[in-house]
Order: structure tokens, then C-alpha cells, then sequence
């Protein structure tokens, strides 16, 4: 069964929920010691380079990345959170589109093409390998590819309802606490839950599966490192660097991963000859 029109749908559907527009606008900085550990590895060779930065949401990465460069881009399909990166980072340039699809970008331009926070993770993964190909093609020789991607080994895909129920505290204050807070998320993130179960696939390297994210309205692809490297190596990029999101080390060929929820790559395009 073809499931692409419904991946596509469900995650729209989520990017124009309230709930992403208050996530994206909290006061945030690296989303875990992994992403400020990707992002330090390339700062140096981007100094003052030309950055692109796909899937900005409501404009978390700008400030990060303009630390890196004033010659910035940034690109995401979803109007109203562009909208909301527009109104907070004036004079910044931004462009509604779709990653799938980024003809209107020059080729061979950018020293650092990042797609960041699992954003990759939500197309279809006949899809990734679109986005993976056109981050390919926009990056310079010798330029940098920088994504995190879900951990199919990792805490995160054992995820489902029961993970919602409020965990057990002798401190009844806290107890009741997580209790509000389990009532008031449980309605909606049950009826998500099951509606967007029934696209749960394995496959050999990665799986589809829901995410607790707004109210478990979202379904996404949770790969391997071993899978990412190949999938990365097979489209032409040279071997690069892992880093766990829990402790932001790099991650060696025979590291377990099981702690991580999602992993953060770094990846470059071969030089020119
Ligand atoms: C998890 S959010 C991350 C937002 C932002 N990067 C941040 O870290 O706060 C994923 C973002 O990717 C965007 N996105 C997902 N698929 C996309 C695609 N195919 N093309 C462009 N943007 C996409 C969504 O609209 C959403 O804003």
C-alpha cells in the first residue's frame, strides 16, 4: 500500500497545528548537546560562508547559524511558521519551499546545507532520498550536509500511549501534576495515536511510526546509523561524523546507540577533481 499522500497530509496537518506554532516559538536554543556538537564540528571551515537551512519552523536555527554566517538562508513549506520567522527575524532571507524540490536555489553554492531537529524524518522515505539528493546537489564541493534523524535503536521508537501515564512520585504534588497533565494531553493523543498506528511499517534499515509529538500527530522515519552512513555513502557523500543528541559524543563505527533518540550527521560532498 501506497501510504505517501497520507505521510504528506498528517505532518502538514501537524506544522499548521497550534501546538508546533507554541513548540517552534518557546525560548530555544540547540535542541541537545548533540546539535550544538554537530554545528561546532563545522563552524570553522563556514566561517563568513554561505549557510542554508531548511525546515526553519519559526526561525529557532537563525540566530544560531547567523553566529556562524551573515550569508544565510532559509527555507520551509509551512506559510504560517514562515510567517512567524519573518515577523521575529526581519531582514533575514527566507523562502517558502519545499525541500523535495529546491530548483530555485543555485547548484553547487552552499558551504552548509542543515535540515535540522528530525525535520527529514517526516517525508516518506522515497522522499529523504529526494531531500538528501537536492542537499546534495545545492551544497559546494567539498561543503558540509548536517541532519538529525530519529534512532530506530534508540528510547524513543518504543514510544505508544502507555508512555503518556503519569509516572510514579511519593510527592503527591508532583503526582497530581502529571496526572493534570496526562488528562489533558490523553484524549487527543489516544485518538491520533490510533488513527496514525495503522501506518506503522518495518523495513529493513528503517521504520514509520508515529511520534508523541503534537499529541502523537505526527508519523515519521526512524533509521539506524548503520542504514543512515549507507543510504549517505550510496548518494555519493564521503564518510563523515555521528553525534548522540543525549551526550553530544561522536559516535564511532562499534558505539551502541540505544540511548539516543535521535543521532545528528555530518556529511561532505566530495571536492571538486
Ligand atoms: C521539527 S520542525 C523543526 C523546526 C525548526 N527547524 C526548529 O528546529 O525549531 C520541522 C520543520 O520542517 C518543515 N518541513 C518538513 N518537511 C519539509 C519539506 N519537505 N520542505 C520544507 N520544510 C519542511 C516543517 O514545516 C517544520 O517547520
Amino acid at each position: 500500500m501506497n501510504v505517501q499522500p497520507s505521510f504528506d497530509q498528517i505532518n502538514r496537518r501537524a506544522w499548521n497545528s497550534r501546538d508546533a506554532l507554541r513548540e517552534f516559538t518557546r525560548d530555544k536554543t540547540w535542541t541537545d548537546p548533540g546539535e550544538e556538537a554537530a554545528f561546532a564540528w563545522c563552524e570553522s571551515e563556514c566561517h563568513d560562508q554561505p549557510l542554508l537551512d531548511i525546515g526553519i519552523g519559526a526561525g529557532r536555527t537563525i540566530p544560531l547559524m547567523k553566529q556562524i554566517s551573515s550569508d544565510y538562508t532559509g527555507i520551509d513549506y509551512t506559510a504560517s511558521l514562515l510567517d512567524e520567522a519573518r515577523a521575529r527575524f526581519p531582514d533575514t532571507t527566507l523562502h517558502q519551499m519545499d525541500a523535495r524540490d529546491m530548483s530555485a536555489l543555485p547548484s553547487s553554492h552552499y558551504a552548509l546545507t542543515a535540515f535540522s531537529w528530525n525535520g527529514i524524518d517526516c517525508v516518506s522515505y522515497e522522499d529523504r532520498v529526494l531531500i538528501l539528493k537536492e542537499m546534495f546537489r545545492v551544497t559546494r564541493p567539498g561543503g558540509l550536509v548536517l541532519f538529525s534523524s530519529h534512532n530506530r535503536d534508540g528510547p524513543g521508537f518504543r514510544e505508544n500511549i502507555w508512555t503518556l501515564m503519569p509516572r510514579f512520585t511519593f510527592n503527591p504534588l508532583r503526582y497530581g501534576w502529571r496526572t493534570l497533565r496526562t488528562m489533558r494531553v490523553l484524549p487527543l493523543s489516544s485518538y491520533n495515536y490510533v488513527r496514525h498506528s495503522r501506518f506503522h511499517r518495518n523495513h529493513e534499515g528503517y521504520s514509520i511510526k508515529t511520534a508523541s509529538a503534537h499529541y502523537f500527530g505526527i508519523l515519521i522515519v526512524y533509521t539506524t546509523l548503520i542504514e543512515q552512513r549507507r543510504q549517505l555513502a550510496s548518494l555519493g557523500f564521503m564518510p563523515g561524523v555521528a553525534f548522540s543528541c543525549s551526550d553530544g559524543h561522536c559516535i564511532g563505527d562499534a558505539v551502541q546507540t540505544d540511548d539516543a533518540w535521535w543521532l545528528h550527521f555530518v556529511a561532505r560532498k566530495p571536492p571538486a577533481a
